[in-house]
């Protein structure tokens, strides 16, 4: 029988965040049956009314298909599940946040793993999808050898490749399947659930638990490195004059460097590339390998976030006077997740200095609002929509690439903005455009 002839119905997802409900919304479509655990009631309460509790584009829809069709069902506990469905495919999609000294925190990774022998009812295929340290596998084994189940436990690594704001099409059509695992009794199970997208053409790669573990690692840290170098070049740009946009453009063309992520900016943010980067800093420490190659990607963009913070300081001393107007607050367009956004460490630094911040975003206002209640953020105004925001505003900070700030170089700037100048921090707008309507303009790494 070829490896992906194997017939499976059930599968379950543990975590239903921005990977967890994707990754289980898509395998619905496929016509598996899927169950969701999820820890947060509330969460679950308003995903069996087919509301996603997150913005990702096509989600919601996708979702709805699979209630209407009953192919998805929530659980708030791996028993109730178990005690209901037995999936023989178990993915592990919780939180991997990061600890105080950069390492991965996978204490809800271990819950999982015990919540799942303790109730499950026949053999099962444990996967992790969830972004883990090197090594992390053969912990998860050593605990299920530990907690002795009377059913055999396969585990198989499984690294999700998905981005924020186009996790649905990422998912659809994957530059690549990665599975991990020394148990071809378990990596076959879950190479048949990803049998149309390998019939479509998608490559896969199975291989070790650690090779698994470590190529996830390691293509976040070559695109971190990527943005971390091209803003290194962005501030010699600026220095001499030169158009790091045109720059990029030069590299672009050079087919051995590759056409993507080489967009100058205020750094990386997201759940991923700053922890993933932190986390393998900390696994070269934990092996005395030296890791100062990845140091420097991971403290050049702690810097790169505060970029435009001198030119303000010296452009607008007045602090108190000085109206700083964000748009945009999620790290990225398309989302409405704010972790690691540079919207929020300069937010902390303009006031600290003591400027008055004001804040629209399209989709995120509402994690930036609650991030500041957690932080004891006092004295930032949110707006409803890019118009109210810039109307009274001295300074624009443009954080976020959505959409309809782009379009506002068209004209819309002059009618909305009456201050004194724009900053660019994704490098957006054409200089001489935003000049020639009489602001002053700064992007990153642009004369
Ligand atoms: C997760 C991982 O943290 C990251 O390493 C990986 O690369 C991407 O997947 P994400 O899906 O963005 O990130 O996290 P989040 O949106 O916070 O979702 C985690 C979900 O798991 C939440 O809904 C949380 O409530 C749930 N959860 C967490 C559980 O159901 N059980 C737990 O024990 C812990
Ligand atoms: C990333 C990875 O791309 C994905 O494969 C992984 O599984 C999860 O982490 P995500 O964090 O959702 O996805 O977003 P991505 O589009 O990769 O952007 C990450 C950050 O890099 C954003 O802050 C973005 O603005 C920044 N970026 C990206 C740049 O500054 N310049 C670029 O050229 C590209």
């Amino acid at each position: 029988m070829a490896n992906t002839d194997y017939i499976i119905d059930e599968i379950a997802v543990i975590g239903a965040g921005y990977v967890g409900l994707v990754s289980g919304a898509c395998f619905a479509s496929f016509g598996f049956q899927v169950s969701m655990v999820e820890v947060n009631a509330a969460k679950i309460e308003s995903l069996q009314k087919g509301q996603v509790p997150i913005y990702e584009p096509g989600l919601e829809p996708l979702l709805q298909d699979a209630l209407h069709l009953k192919t998805i069902a929530f659980f708030h506990s791996s028993k109730d599940l178990f005690a209901q469905r037995s999936p023989e495919v178990v993915f592990i999609a919780v939180g991997t946040p990061e600890n105080p000294d950069g390492s991965c925190n996978l204490d809800y990774v271990f819950q999982a793993v015990r919540d799942v022998v303790g109730a499950m009812k026949k053999d099962v295929v444990l996967v992790l999808k969830s972004t883990v340290p090197v090594g992390t596998a053969q912990r998860v084994k050593a605990l299920i050898r530990e907690l002795n189940p009377s059913f055999r436990v396969g585990v198989v690594n499984n690294p999700e490749f998905l981005k924020e704001g186009s996790a649905v099409a990422d998912f659809m059509r994957p530059e690549r399947v990665v599975l991990g695992g020394s148990d071809m009794w378990a990596v076959d199970r879950v190479k048949a659930l990803y049998h149309s997208l390998l019939h479509n053409g998608s490559p896969l790669f199975v291989t070790d638990h650690e090779t698994a573990e470590l190529g996830k690692l390691s293509a976040n840290l070559m695109l971190a490195s990527r943005i971390s170098l091209i803003n290194q070049v962005s501030r010699l740009a600026q220095a001499y004059g030169a158009d790091v946009r045109q720059v990029e453009s030069i590299l672009r063309s050079d087919s051995r460097i590759g056409s993507k992520y080489l967009y100058a900016g205020l750094g990386y943010g997201g759940s991923c590339f700053p922890k993933d980067v932190k986390d393998f800093i900390h696994l070269c420490k934990e092996k005395g390998v030296d890791a100062s190659m990845a140091q420097a990607v991971d403290d050049f963009n702690d810097s790169q976030k505060l970029f435009f913070i001198d030119d303000i300081r010296k452009s607008f001393p007045n602090a108190k006077s000085t109206t700083i107007a964000l748009l945009g607050v999620a790290f990225k367009p398309e989302t409405d997740d704010i972790r690691e956004s540079p919207a929020l460490v300069l937010t902390e630094e303009l006031r600290k200095l003591g400027y008055n911040v004001r804040a629209y975003d399209p989709k995120a206002i509402q994690n930036y609002q609650q991030w500041m209640t957690s932080k004891n953020i006092q004295g930032v105004e949110c707006f409803p929509s890019a118009k109210t925001l810039l109307e009274g505003a001295d300074v624009a900070v443009l954080v976020t690439e959505w959409q309809e700030f782009q379009r506002l170089a068209l004209g819309g700037l002059v009618r909305l903005f009456k201050g004194k100048k724009l900053y660019d921090g994704k490098n957006v707008f054409t200089p001489s455009q935003v000049r020639g309507m009489g602001f002053e303009y700064m992007g990153v790494g642009r004369s």
